[in-house]
């Protein structure tokens, strides 16, 4: 979690992520608009590493933005999981192991 301390001690960034021995899925991870593109996010994730657990996680396939931000803190894509999000948008399963398996700038797979 990042407070700006400046202005009214606003939540500015936070990651949610649920943890089971060493392996630990990130459920949530969002920094408000104002805040984008300064590295938060990407600050949040790596201080999860620091305890050297294997993550997951699942992001919607048309979010590029944070699919960038993943593959950007070395997280691979393991996999795809057909009409996830609503009945209709695939997710792109990503893990911090060394597996990739698709290309999101093409949004194909890639063997
Ligand atoms: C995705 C999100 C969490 C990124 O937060 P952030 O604090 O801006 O991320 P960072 O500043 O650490 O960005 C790291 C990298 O992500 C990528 N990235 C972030 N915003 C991007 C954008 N709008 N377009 C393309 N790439 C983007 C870039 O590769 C960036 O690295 P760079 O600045 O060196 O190019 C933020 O855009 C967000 O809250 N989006 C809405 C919620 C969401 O989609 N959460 C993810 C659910 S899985």
């Amino acid at each position: 979690m990042t407070v700006d301390s400046s202005s009214e001690s606003r939540l500015v960034s936070y990651l949610i992520a649920l943890r089971v021995e060493d392996e630990l899925d990130i459920v949530s991870l969002a920094t408000r608009q104002k805040f984008r593109g300064l590295g938060l996010a990407t600050s949040l994730i790596h201080s999860l590493e620091e305890d050297q657990v294997k993550i997951f996680l699942e992001v919607d396939a048309r979010n590029d933005p944070a699919l960038m931000l993943y593959r950007r803190a070395g997280f691979e894509i393991t996999g795809i999981r057909r009409r996830y999000y609503e009945g209709k948008w695939d997710a792109i399963c990503m893990s911090n192991s060394k597996r990739a398996s698709y290309d999101p700038a093409s949004k194909t797979r890639v063997r």
